[in-house]
Formats: structure tokens, C-alpha cells, sequence
């Protein structure tokens, strides 16, 4: 007999639809318009929390609907300071736009670095995979798993995505269980990476930061000394907590020692077993806990096919992780994360 999808009523109503073993599900039965009520906010959280990746359909929420949802799961945070984003409409400061347009048009050696795709190009960059001409049509862009802005000291604890416009193709999220990818580790090395700590920062320094509107994190460079492996502040599960677009160097070992860890752990996240990935459709919203997961947009190249994707963002407070032995992580330079 075939098995049956598990379907977890909640006892406030709505209904939970994991989708893969550890991480994604669909929450269906309720409409963010409005403001949820104290036991089904608590509900929620816990799915939250299990999840680490819920995807909520059609919910066609305006801005300030979005902003109100964001401060149900705290206070909200923006990367770029107190300023608004540059835009040629009417988003609130607490929103940035993620937009395909946006990777294309940063995508050159003087781009404008912002937002969570600006990010990545400019890692992208950095790692020196664009072809002569800086537009190769399938150029794999690597490495460019991350949670957001672990550069910071305190990193965000939650971001909220909400799609606007997605392409008929591409265009797709995928995330990694950064909790169960360190359960999959063999003992001796969890144990080794319990030890560990690395540096993250916002750019090696290699990128032009010339633009516009780069944001306090860029153009400030922030750098934090975070553990290798944190203590997830409220399950208590124990998450790697390295990626490849921030995390430089591993303390105390040679370059060569560095680089060859990292690429162990950063090829181990990549591994399907702990992955999730979503086909949006236009209203969509996800909130995803960045403190256990890692996360990526691939490079459709969505410009050359004449479609956009644009999305908003809202980020929620994070705390300072917390190594195995109990120390937290430390600011090496560069700002913190400006709550509104
Ligand atoms: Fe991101």
C-alpha cells in the first residue's frame, strides 16, 4: 500500500504539509491579512521551528500587510540602515526587492550591492567566475549558498519572502537543513567541527564598492567571529553554521587547512538529502529561520529569457550564536543590524 503524505491538523485550525523529510512544509487554512491570534501565532512558531521553511500560498498580501505579518515574528531589521531603499516606488523601509532585473543589471564589476541577489553577484565576483566579457550566458555561478548576512554579528533570525512576479520557468528557492546536515556528519568530525571558529565577512575587499546605495554591511564590511557549529538559541539543536558566500577562513588553521575544511562542509551542505526547493507562484509567502538553514537562488539568467522575478524581503532580528562550549560569537568590524 502506498504511503500517504502526512497531513498535521494543528489544534488552532490550520493545516501543516511537510514536504520533505526534515525541512519545507505548506501551511494552508489561514489568511495573513490578518492578524493572527495569540495560540495560532504560538502554533505557527512551532511550525516554524520543525520546518524551518514554511510556504504559505496565494496570500496576494500588500506591503504593509507584509510588514505587519514580519513583526509577528519580531522586530524587523534592515541591512542598509535606517535610509529606505532606492526605488521608483513606494516600499517601506522595511522591505527591500529582490528582483532577477536587479542580479542582471548589478551583475557587472561596478554594481549596486544590496540586496540578497546583489549579494550573491558580488560574491559571484569575487570568486572570479564571470567570463571576459562578464556576461556568459550558463556560467555556473558557484558557491553561493548562504544564510543572510552572517556577517553581522547578531544575524538575522528570520527572513520573509514574498513573491510578486515569477517566471512561467526558473526562478526557484532552494534551501538546506543546516541542522540535519550536521546530525549526518560522523562523529569525529562533529566532534572536530564542535571545536571550531570562523571568520565571516561581507567582502574580501577584491569588489569595487562604488555604488550608489551599497549598504552599511558592504560598504562597512562587516566582519564576525562566529562558531562553526551554534547552539540554535530556541530549539537547542546544534546547526553548522558556515557558508560559502560569507564565511572566509576557519581560525587557528593554515589557509590551506581553512579552505580544505570549508570545502568539506560547504560540499556537504549542498547534498540533496538535506535540500528543499520551491516553485513559486505569484502571491506566495515563506518565512524560513536563517539560523538553521542555508539557502540559494540559481542563476537562471532570467533577463535573457525576457521574464523577471521579483520578490520582498523582510528580515527579523536575530540573537549572537552561541558555540557547543557556551561562548558567543564576536564583532570583529563593521555595523550591526539596524532595527526599524
Ligand atoms: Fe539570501
Amino acid at each position: 500500500m502506498a504511503a500517504t503524505r502526512p497531513v498535521v491538523a494543528q489544534p488552532t485550525g490550520f493545516v501543516c504539509r511537510p514536504v520533505m523529510p526534515t525541512i519545507g512544509a505548506e501551511i494552508e487554512g489561514l489568511d495573513l491579512r490578518e492578524a493572527l491570534r495569540g495560540a495560532t501565532l504560538a502554533e505557527l512558531r512551532r511550525a516554524w521551528l520543525r520546518w524551518k521553511v514554511l510556504v504559505f500560498r496565494g496570500q496576494h498580501l500588500s506591503h504593509d500587510q507584509h510588514v505587519a505579518f514580519a513583526r509577528q515574528f519580531g522586530n524587523i531589521v534592515n541591512p542598509r540602515g535606517p535610509a529606505p531603499p532606492a526605488s521608483d516606488d513606494d516600499v517601506p523601509a522595511a522591505l527591500e526587492p529582490v528582483s532577477a532585473r536587479a542580479f542582471a543589471k548589478n551583475a557587472g564589476p561596478a554594481g549596486d550591492a544590496g540586496d540578497e541577489i546583489d549579494q550573491a553577484a558580488l560574491q559571484f565576483i569575487v570568486n572570479g567566475s564571470f567570463s571576459a566579457d562578464g556576461r556568459s550566458r550558463w556560467t555556473v555561478q558557484e558557491d553561493r549558498w548562504h544564510a543572510d548576512f552572517t556577517c553581522a554579528i547578531e544575524p538575522p533570525a528570520a527572513t520573509i519572502l514574498r513573491a510578486i512576479e515569477i517566471p512561467p520557468y526558473g526562478g526557484d528557492t532552494l534551501w538546506a537543513d543546516t541542522v540535519a546536515a550536521y546530525q549526518a556528519l560522523p562523529g569525529t568530525l562533529r566532534n572536530l567541527m564542535d571545536e571550531l571558529w570562523a571568520e565571516h565577512r561581507f567582502t574580501n575587499g577584491a569588489v569595487p564598492l562604488d555604488a550608489a546605495n551599497p549598504g552599511r554591511m558592504a560598504s562597512e564590511n562587516a566582519v564576525s567571529v562566529h562558531p562553526v557549529v551554534h547552539v540554535h538559541p530556541e530549539t537547542g539543536e546544534r546547526a553548522l553554521f558556515v557558508n560559502p558566500s560569507f564565511t572566509r577562513h576557519v581560525l587557528w588553521l593554515s589557509p590551506r587547512q581553512s579552505a580544505i575544511i570549508l570545502r568539506l562542509l560547504f560540499d556537504h551542505l549542498a547534498s540533496p538529502e538535506f535540500g528543499y526547493r520551491l516553485k513559486w507562484t505569484p502571491g506566495d509567502l515563506v518565512i524560513w529561520d536563517n539560523r538553521s538553514t542555508v539557502h540559494l537562488a540559481p542563476a537562471d539568467h532570467l533577463e535573457e529569457f525576457g521574464t523577471n522575478r521579483l520578490l520582498y524581503r523582510a528580515m527579523i532580528a536575530g540573537s549572537r550564536p552561541i558555540g557547543v562550549d557556551g561562548t558567543q560569537s564576536r564583532a570583529v568590524s563593521g555595523p550591526s543590524m539596524t532595527e526599524l
